[in-house]
């Protein structure tokens, strides 16, 4: 019945619009077209002379990328020796290095080069700078938490500008893959569990990287990773298989992808993982069908560090040769690190394997963006000793990294209201092994940070008070190597909670800093139990039989199980990792001198049995509590997070009233609401607006964002906000891909989180 009716209803829609607004549409279409044909012709003459000078090799060559003779950010290959990777630099065997930055090294680079090779064709550098560069942003979770689209990309343009003066053109960011499992360790580097908020914040990303012109020497290319799925790794365990029905994978998935194609970014990277079974880097249907085909991305397709040939090990190829032909026919243009393209593809043509075509085209989207970038023009643009020696850590930019650091911050309960904490009355109490670590709160994937180089919380508390005493209780027990196989967990030591316990006990206040060690998330760090690490738990506990009034302060990469603390601790705030600026931040919301305003961008569960979750549940037939056990629970659990998406609290109270609804010409729906800060304080509120399609032709969600505002009220004011929901907010993709609008109901929620607001209908 409700198929019939969707279907249908789409019918007479599809007919309404097309006359009432072709005029447009046509219009629209016409402008669209002549721009993009513009874009892409610019320099085509320019690449099909290149193109027709060069050897096939020597194409070949350009999408091959080597990693920097030094560091790796992946397991090394055998043949991965620097004196190769030099004969192939004079050869013009390699398009791209990454992991090189600096100007000395990269000059050197890159005029080895350009004077040794025939064409002297400039090399691309690309590098991980996922949240800031040497002056370190918070983790781009802790980021999302913002939901700021501004500091975001302010953020991603301070992190271009620093890594340009480096040498770098290139980044592997943003990572806009969705996940709503806090097991998977790199939830850290992405936007959270809603693809709507994804969405944003892959635009804001891509633009402050990029810019308004990639060829100024302060923008960089960016990278929209891993395309596709990889945040769906079964049981949260990095590089598992992903196994994801159809309908997730176009509503969920792929939509911020689409959205940084939108935005122009210029390369996309794929995945390790198997999707339905066939490798990402493999995907013929995610890479040449959708990315290529459907969305025409003009770009080039990245592996991941030797993805391509571990296809081989995925057992879908049967070498490494093999591996090649299958990625090259995929649509992978560059091989990472991963010497199946640079050692086969040159034979897999001659054989007739494979159609140089595609060689061609490979070669031409991986020059394209070269030219974008000027480097025909000068390859030594990105190198400035200057720009270098004034960019990095440039005072302005610090202070963005703070100020985004306090936007990050969320509150997520503050039951007697112990925060702000007094400058002057209290006797505090700092305990815990993360409150005086300059290091661990840089965060993972931090590849050009200096260690040690962040404000600690006890360093960034100095500026407000003298009344606070430092005991670290327990301690972490790990290396300080990122990609060390033992950062795990504190050490058996118990000496320091009996000191930290007197501490507590003389104190009025405590502020405990616990959580993760930076280097346990991020890349292959999954865990199975995402309790606090170690003996921080007992700390915890022994504290709280001391003295009760705790400010837990949370500093961790994905969201914690902190149910126990929930339930005894008064005050909790999550700090993630907040890199170089942490401490100043966390000190400037304690005392009251940024009142906090961040938002969850993903559901902390109640424990890891809940995992994966997402408020944006479809719904069951049975999802309503009843009075025997046969409905969709948890016989030993609530149902519902512990804190849910969206969450956040202030230190001033907002009051939600006058919700109205207005459906408008061309299925849009004006939405209205009146926020007014009712509390003592001047604070900032993220407006929230979620829908709910009553019935379709595919089972909604039962709650799905579709809308958000940060506004800023001082106290006593009051304002109207307003949406307007277009098409793009009320439809979805089918199982095929293609996007439905269907008329019926509508439940609109507008709120301050994804659990309470005001409601309404309307029907479309
Ligand atoms: C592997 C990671 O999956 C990817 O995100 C990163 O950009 C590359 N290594 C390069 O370091």
């Amino acid at each position: 019945m409700s198929d019939f009716l969707g279907i249908h209803h789409l019918q007479l829609k599809g007919i309404r619009m097309l006359s009432s607004r072709l005029h447009t549409l046509v219009l629209f279409t016409l402008i669209g077209v002549f721009s993009s044909f513009v874009q892409a012709n610019r320099y085509e003459a320019e690449l099909d002379a290149l193109l027709a000078k060069m050897t096939l090799a020597e194409k070949i060559g350009q999408m091959n990328q080597y990693n920097g003779f030094w560091d790796a950010t992946g397991p090394q290959p055998d043949e991965g020796d620097a004196k190769k990777k030099y004969e192939h630099l004079r050869e013009g065997l390699v398009g791209s290095v990454l992991n090189v930055s600096g100007y000395e090294r990269v000059r050197e680079l890159q005029s080895f080069v350009v004077n040794e090779s025939r064409l002297g064709i400039p090399l691309i550098f690309g590098l991980d700078v996922i949240h800031g560069h040497k002056t370190i942003f918070p983790i781009p979770l802790a980021e999302s938490a913002s939901w700021d689209m501004e500091a975001i990309e302010r953020s991603a343009r301070l992190a271009a500008i620093e890594s340009s003066a480096q040498g770098i053109n290139w980044t592997f960011a943003p990572m806009v893959d969705i996940s709503e499992d806090a097991r998977w360790g790199r939830v850290a580097e992405g936007a959270g569990e809603d693809p709507y908020l994804g969405q944003h914040i892959a635009v804001a990303r891509v633009n402050g990287f990029q810019g308004d012109d990639l060829s100024a020497v302060d923008t960089i290319a960016a990278c929209a990773k891993h395309f596709a799925g990889y945040g769906f790794a079964e049981g949260g365990r990095d590089y598992n298989r992903v196994d994801v029905s159809p309908y997730t994978l176009h509503n969920t998935i792929l939509p911020p992808f689409e959205a940084a194609v939108k935005a122009d970014v210029k390369t996309i990277m794929n995945a390790f993982n198997t999707l339905n079974g066939i490798p990402a880097s493999g995907s013929e249907y995610l890479q040449r069908d959708i990315l290529k085909g459907k969305w025409g991305f003009q770009g080039f397709v990245v592996s991941d560090w030797a993805s391509i040939k571990e296809m081989v090990d995925h057992s879908f190829a049967t070498n490494n040769e093999h591996a090649a032909a299958l990625a090259v026919k995929a649509g992978s243009d560059m091989d990472m690190e991963g010497y199946a393209y640079v050692n086969h593809l040159e034979s897999l043509v001659r054989e007739g394997k494979v159609d140089e075509k595609l060689i061609d085209d490979a070669a031409r989207r991986i020059l394209r963006v070269k030219m974008e970038l000027g480097l025909f023009e000068d390859p030594y643009k990105y190198t400035d000793k200057t720009r270098e020696a004034e960019a990095l850590y440039h005072p302005s930019h610090l202070a963005a990294a703070r100020d985004m650091a306090k936007r990050s911050i969320v509150l997520l309960k503050n039951e007697k209201r112990l925060l702000p904490l007094n400058k002057n009355q209290q006797k505090i109490a700092v305990i815990g092994p993360l409150a005086a670590d300059n290091n661990s709160v840089l965060g993972t994937w931090r590849v050009s940070s200096d260690d040690h180089s962040a404000v600690s919380l006890v360093d960034g508390l100095k500026q407000y008070s003298n009344h606070f005493t430092y005991e670290q209780g327990v301690k972490f027990s790990i290396g300080e190597e990122a990609f060390s196989q033992h950062i795990i967990a504190n050490t058996t030591d118990r000496t320091g909670i009996a000191e930290a316990v007197a501490l507590a006990k003389e104190s009025d206040v405590v502020v405990m800093m616990l959580g993760e060690h930076g280097f346990q998330s991020g890349e292959g760090r999954s865990r199975s139990n995402i309790q606090l690490p170690g003996l921080q738990q007992e700390l915890l506990e022994e504290v709280y039989a001391a003295n009760n009034n705790i400010i837990l302060l949370v500093a961790s990469g994905r969201p914690l199980d902190l149910s126990w603390a929930d339930a005894h601790i008064p005050t909790i705030v999550q700090t993630w990792q907040l890199g170089t600026e942490s401490g100043n931040a966390i000190a400037d919301v304690l005392f009251g001198e940024y009142n906090p305003s961040g938002k969850l961008p993903m559901s902390f569960p109640r424990n890891v049995g809940q995992l994966p979750t997402t408020y944006r549940q479809l719904s069951t037939g049975r999802s309503t509590p009843k009075d025997n056990v046969f409905w969709s629970h948890y016989t030993d659990i609530e149902s519902d997070p512990l804190y849910p998406f969206g969450h956040g609290l202030s230190y001033t109270d907002f009051k939600y009233s006058k919700l109205k609804v207005k459906t408008l010409k061309d299925n849009r729906v004006k939405i209205s609401v009146k926020v007014k800060n009712t509390g003592k304080y001047e604070g900032e509120e993220v407006v929230q607006l979620y829908l709910r399609d009553r019935v379709a032709s595919t089972v909604r969600p039962v709650k799905e964002l579709k809308g958000f505002k940060k506004i800023l009220l001082s106290a006593g004011e009051s304002q109207k906000v307003e949406f307007v929901l277009t098409e793009k907010e009320m439809g979805f993709y089918n199982a095929k891909g293609e996007f439905l609008l269907e008329d019926g109901d509508f439940d609109v929620m507008v709120g301050g989180g994804s659990i309470d607001g005001l409601t309404d209908r309307f029907t479309l």
